[in-house]
């Protein structure tokens, strides 16, 4: 259990149930426990008849700073990365209810990645995609080389994933990558009315449109694992090891 993630079934968004990224001491950076229990809260919601739309959302100016670099650094030292992250990466590809999201500001790495994965996005004006992998001797996860170059183009997506370059709102929007960008103060209502406007109808019908929209999400699971052996890879190399270590030394 962690208090960094926040499992919400807010009143007024009936059958709505949120995944709040909630340590916005430290960027919203997801650690290990964090991605459990955001794995332990999808699997849950895919058994709940009651959920009918699951949302993801950050804190205020900071969706997340992505994987914690801490946890990086452990294993590019010899330890373990433990299960946690592919696992939460396969739940999230596999949640079978309607997924969307609203971002406020920050947005790095998995902060990105993971609204590849979402129906809707709703993003403030003042948001920033960012995915610096290849700066930090890593790369792309979450499906995101697969997923990103079929939703933006090849340009787009090597721009976002490879070059490292960050996109406003406006221009992950005109990437497909957002579906809407909204105020700041208006992230949340949006998201949870989108929600709960999804909630509201014929789950089977819903299911299946999604489904049929998604397409095959097997070549998804295939990339997830694929990207995935690479990444911890390249945590293991000098590179990464030392891009860590300026992080870290920053100040
Ligand atoms: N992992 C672990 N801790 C992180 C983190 C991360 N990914 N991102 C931010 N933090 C922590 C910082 O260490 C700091 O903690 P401290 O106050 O105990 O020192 C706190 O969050 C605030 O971050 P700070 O860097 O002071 O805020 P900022 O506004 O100056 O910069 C970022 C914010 C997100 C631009 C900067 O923290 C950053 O570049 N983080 C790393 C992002 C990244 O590379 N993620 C991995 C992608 S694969």
């Amino acid at each position: 259990m962690t208090d960094h993630i926040l499992i919400e079934r807010p009143e007024n968004a009936p059958g709505v149930m949120v995944i709040r990224l909630n340590r916005p001491d430290k960027k919203n950076a997801i650690t290990r426990a964090m991605y459990q229990a955001m794995t332990d809260a999808l699997t849950a919601g895919d058994a709940d008849e009651a959920v009918r739309a699951t949302v993801f959302l950050g804190s205020e100016g900071c969706f997340s700073a992505g994987n914690d670099l801490n946890d990086f650094m452990a294993f590019a030292m010899g330890g373990t990365m433990g299960r946690e992250v592919i696992d939460f990466l396969h739940a999230l590809a596999a949640h079978g209810k309607p997924l969307v999201s609203g971002v406020d500001g920050l947005a790095i790495g998995i902060g990105t990645t993971i609204h590849l994965h979402c129906d809707l996005t709703y993003a403030s004006i003042r948001t920033e995609f960012r995915t610096p992998f290849v700066d930090l001797a890593l790369v792309p996860e979450a499906a995101s080389s697969l997923l990103a170059p079929r939703l933006m183009g090849h340009q787009r997506a090597f721009a976002l994933l490879a070059a490292g370059d960050g996109f406003s709102a406006t221009a992950a929007r005109d990437a497909g990558l957002v579906y809407a960008v909204v105020e700041p103060r208006a992230v949340e209502e949006q998201t949870l009315a989108a929600a709960t406007r999804l909630a509201a109808k014929p789950p089977k019908a819903l299911a299946i449109a999604r489904n049929l929209i998604r397409g095959d999400r097997g070549e998804v699971a295939t990339r997830i694992d694929e990207e995935a052996g690479h990444f911890a890879a390249q945590l293991k190399s000098p590179e990464a090891r030392a891009a860590f270590e300026a992080f870290m030394a920053r100040r």
